[in-house]
């Protein structure tokens, strides 16, 4: 089968579809989900947490997220790659976020990427479009902004719930074909999704939006302190942690290899 498109998740928000995404930073779990038929793989940049450690998104670089994304893309065959373009790499200039845009899908083979931000991105997404290059946009909870909003922590209510709005409407308007929606209320998500002819992707966004994503180290149960918007659905810490105790259990007690384990 072929790759899906922008065009199939057009059709599944005019068929009142609502569709799954997940991030992914390598080919094994790329393969996992893409079997499992999820239809889009981000690469985020919250790869700069859950794979680098970092503290927060703005460390990673595109030379960081380069290799991720080529994994994702080599382990995958149905699931549409977007790739996050990092802190840096798209703010400065139309010019920037195309050289930055170029490399992902040159080298790593990304179909489309997503950047952060509303009106002040536009220059930047009108550039991307008109040169073929699929854009997902990203409103609310934008991580890379975590210094001005002064930690994590909801966005959109009361007033600045119209300025999303205004937002996305114009980035719906500069050609982005899909809108993440990030920690804002559920009434205002709603309203935005009945407004946009694009789809938008949900995460702590309520249960109107057309698609829902979520970190899969977050689903998984492998984070320590999951945000209220997680829903755990496997503990593979639990998991993992009771395997690799057993492995050294046997190590040390010479239970491990067995003979079936050996080669004579
Ligand atoms: O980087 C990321 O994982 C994201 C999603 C949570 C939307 O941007
Ligand atoms: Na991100």
């Amino acid at each position: 089968g072929r790759r899906v498109t922008i065009r199939d998740l057009a059709a599944a928000k005019e068929r009142g579809e609502r569709w799954p995404m997940l991030t992914a930073y390598d080919a094994m779990t790329a393969r996992i989900f893409d079997a499992a038929g999820i239809p889009v793989l981000l690469v985020g940049d919250s790869a700069a947490m859950v794979v680098y450690g970092h503290e927060s998104t703005l460390p990673v670089t595109v030379d960081d997220l380069l290799p991720l994304t080529a994994a994702v893309v080599r382990g995958s065959s149905r699931a549409l790659v977007v790739a996050d373009l990092p802190f840096g790499s798209y703010q400065a200039s139309p010019a920037q976020a195309l050289e930055s845009a170029g490399r992902f899908m040159k080298e790593a083979g990304a179909h489309a990427v997503k950047l952060e931000g509303g009106r002040r991105v536009l220059p930047q997404v009108e550039a991307l479009v008109s040169a073929g290059v699929p854009v997902m946009a990203h409103l609310g909870l934008t991580p890379q902004s975590v210094n001005t909003f002064g930690g994590y922590r909801v966005q959109g209510r009361g007033q600045a719930g119209d300025e999303l709005m205004a937002d996305a409407k114009d980035l719906e308007r500069a050609g982005a074909f899909s809108l993440v929606l990030e920690c804002v209320p559920a009434d205002l998500a709603q309203r935005v999704t009945a407004s946009l002819a694009i789809p938008t992707i949900g995460i702590g966004a309520g249960a109107a939006t057309d698609a829902q994503v979520l970190v899969w180290q977050d689903l998984m149960g492998l984070t320590p302190r999951p945000a209220r918007f997680v829903k755990q659905y496997a503990d593979l810490t639990g998991v993992m942690d009771q395997a690799v105790r057993a492995f050294a259990d046997e190590v040390r007690t010479g239970a491990f290899p067995a003979p079936e384990h050996t080669y004579t």
